[in-house]
């Protein structure tokens, strides 16, 4: 299956799961604002879930919890990422940002409420009906969400816009795999969690691939279409932003970016045909338009 394929699929689910979440909540404009911020976008997240999962045997239906999960905390990181006081945009997912259509205070406790939110999914016995591995998927969410993980990423990426001097190689890898790699490296091994599997395969596969996709991150903002990406482009330079483009050029990430898709669709060897899909997406990842 291709990732369009995947999308195509598995986005109506994991909206429609989500979306049935937010409904249980209290109306507000917080609720509403939630329901904004989760619709739309690749759901690349939910979908290494639901494609890691149905290696190990979990039926999408069962998964398709822990792949809402997921989205509610990319959300969250989405929301918060684009307040004035970290890169102050006014546009995602070709629609208004949170702090826009409502206000700041808003947009810092709908991305609070969309964290809460993924932990209170993870928590339904339907998302995993033995407690351990849900307290597994739980604990290991908490670990990448936080300063140890997409946090801290996002933490060492606005120090790096006033650091004096350019960061280096390892500073940026280690930068980009908690800003970006943690969530998707939580995404990409939850199938092998939710089975009670070893998620090393799926760890060495998901960290390439969580860096390959920053890297492409990085790279459409220096030359993607806006209005194909849904959000404002060209403000990393502007911003003193450490990339991988900042530092290797477009060529040389580019070339970076293909070694670790190469590195990533390797690392699902122990998978054999059955990957093809988790490949496949692993390929889309650096040749995508948004
Ligand atoms: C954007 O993530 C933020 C980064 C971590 C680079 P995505 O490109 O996956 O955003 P959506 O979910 O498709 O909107
Ligand atoms: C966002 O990275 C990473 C997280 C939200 C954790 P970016 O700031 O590069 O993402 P975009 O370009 O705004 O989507
Ligand atoms: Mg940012
Ligand atoms: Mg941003
Ligand atoms: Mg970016």
């Amino acid at each position: 299956m291709s990732f369009a394929k995947a999308l195509d699929t598995w986005g109506h689910p994991i909206e429609a799961r989500l979306l049935e979440a937010i409904a249980t909540q209290p109306a507000s404009d917080i609720r509403d604002a939630m329901a904004h911020a989760v619709v739309g976008g690749k759901r690349l997240r939910g979908i290494l879930v639901i494609e890691g999962a149905a290696l190990h045997g979990i039926p999408a239906g069962q998964a398709v919890h822990a792949a809402a999960a997921i989205e509610a905390m990319h959300a969250c990181s989405l929301v918060h990422d684009d307040l004035p006081a970290m890169d102050d945009d006014d546009m995602r997912r070709g629609r208004p940002t949170v702090h826009v259509k409502w206000d700041e205070a808003t947009a810092v406790l709908t991305g609070d409420a969309l964290q809460t939110l993924a932990f209170e999914i993870l928590s339904c016995p339907a998302c995993a009906p033995e407690p351990e591995r849900r307290m597994d998927l739980v604990a290991a969410l908490a670990k990448a969400a936080g300063a140890a993980g997409m946090v801290l990423g996002q933490a060492l990426d606005l120090a790096a816009e006033r650091a004096e001097t350019p960061l280096t190689l390892e500073q940026i890898t280690r930068l980009q795999a908690g800003k970006t790699g943690a969530l998707i490296g939580w995404a990409g091994t939850a199938g092998a969690r939710l089975a009670g599997a070893d998620p090393a395969p799926l760890a060495h596969f998901s960290g390439a691939l969580g860096l390959a996709f920053q890297i492409a991150d990085d790279i459409l903002d220096v030359e993607g279409d806006p209005a194909k990406a849904g959000k404002r482009l060209r403000k990393d330079a502007t911003a003193g932003k450490a990339t991988f483009v900042s530092l290797l050029g477009l060529e040389g990430a580019r070339q970076r970016a293909a070694e670790l898709v190469a590195e990533a669709e390797a690392a699902l060897a122990p998978y054999g045909a059955q990957a093809e899909t988790l490949r496949g997406i692993a390929r889309f990842v650096i040749s995508r338009e948004n």
